[in-house]
């Protein structure tokens, strides 16, 4: 890693040994990247397969979205937290069919549809390649009445969702706010807070009043330089808890009420002023929650949405498109 030459490349650059039939079984496409930058760092390459160890189950990729998380692991956001390898493989989100199990795996069978959540930066495994191992307990049955390239926007941001909200902790009926409520984290907050009895402020631009609407916001404030300010004309007392998924911080903070909850989606939240109790939401994988966002969405509680399918071969391309505003829903990488 960090611009040395990867200890894969001298076999990629050969060709592995074998026949055709022997490549497909011991290795896969995959992205890679072996130095951190732009997309031009990405490429896709023959790289070993992995195999399942105890407790771990395969999955031959079917669809995987691409996240802002992705983007974080290709620019070296993330290289403190991570040992140097030759190479790594983004991709945190993934559905698919279980392929192969390791020992001590009960509750899947080979040839199961599946999503699961890599919990990169510790697993390191990447889910943008034609497979991937995961731990049992970060896989769940795939919604039935959704596409594998639907299902693959679930994992990452819905668990994100149910994880915020669980930190929030608001009472039935409570009155919270969720800005970037049009994103991907934040429309699953609309959906997920409105299912959960909550009433819900939704701070997104104006040509996403519509969309915020649809999905459960009783009241929608535009998105402005003081969103606090915003917030408070439209709920003058304060609201109970806020969930910030556009990563505003501290120019929000001013729409709670006295004693309220602030979730951020960073590493770190504003100061904490007025008894406001301040989280931050770090997703793990949860095969449990996993399951019943697949069951909400199979309901129609939780919208899958995708932005467009690329192939992995032009996962570049989908990075760069990432990096623009305005998409409204996630870019999926299919192998
Ligand atoms: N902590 C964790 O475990 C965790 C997990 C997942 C994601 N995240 C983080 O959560 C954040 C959201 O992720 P995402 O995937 O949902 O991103 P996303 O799909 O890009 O959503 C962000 C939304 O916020 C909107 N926005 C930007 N500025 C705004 C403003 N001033 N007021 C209202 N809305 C505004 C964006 O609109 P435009 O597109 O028009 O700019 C977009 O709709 C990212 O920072 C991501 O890294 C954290």
């Amino acid at each position: 890693m960090r611009n040395q030459p990867s200890r894969f490349q001298g076999q990629i650059a050969r060709g592995l040994p074998g026949e055709d039939t022997f490549r497909e079984k011991t290795t896969m496409r995959a992205v890679i990247l072996s130095e951190y930058g732009g997309s031009d760092v990405l490429r896709v390459v023959e790289v070993p397969t992995p195999e399942p160890g105890d407790g771990q189950v395969r999955i031959r990729v079917a669809a995987a979205a691409l996240n802002p998380a992705d983007a974080l692991i290709r620019s070296g956001a993330l290289a403190s937290r991570v040992p140097v390898r030759d190479y790594y493989i983004p991709g945190l989100d993934v559905a698919g069919t279980v392929d192969a199990l390791g020992a001590d795996v009960h509750g899947f069978t080979v040839g199961d549809t599946v999503i699961g959540l890599s919990d990169w930066p510790d697993t390191q495994a990447g889910t943008h390649a034609e497979y991937v191992v995961l731990p049992a307990t970060a896989v769940a049955a795939a919604p039935r009445h959704a596409s594998p390239v639907e299902a693959a926007t679930l994992p990452l941001n819905g668990l994100t969702a149910w994880q915020a909200l669980d930190l929030l902790a608001a009472a039935d009926g409570a009155t919270v706010a969720i800005t970037g409520a049009a994103g991907a984290v934040g429309g699953y907050l609309v959906e997920l807070a409105t299912a959960r009895g909550l009433r819900v402020v939704a701070v997104a631009g104006s040509q996403d009043e519509g969309l915020v609407r649809k999905l459960g916001a009783t009241v929608f404030v535009r998105r402005s330089a003081d969103p606090a300010a915003a917030i408070r004309a439209a709920v003058p007392g304060g609201v109970a808890g806020l969930i910030d998924a556009a990563a505003l911080n501290g120019s929000v903070i001013g729409a709670l009420a006295d004693g309220g909850t602030f979730v951020s989606v960073l590493g770190s939240g504003p100061a904490a002023e007025r008894g406001i109790r301040i989280s931050q939401v770090r997703v793990h994988s949860d095969a449990v929650q996993l399951a019943e966002l697949a069951t909400l969405a199979d309901a129609g509680l939780v919208t899958l949405r995708v932005d467009r399918e690329m192939p992995l071969s032009e996962a570049a391309a989908a990075h760069d498109a990432l990096a623009s505003r305005g998409l409204r829903g996630r870019i999926v990488l299919v192998p």
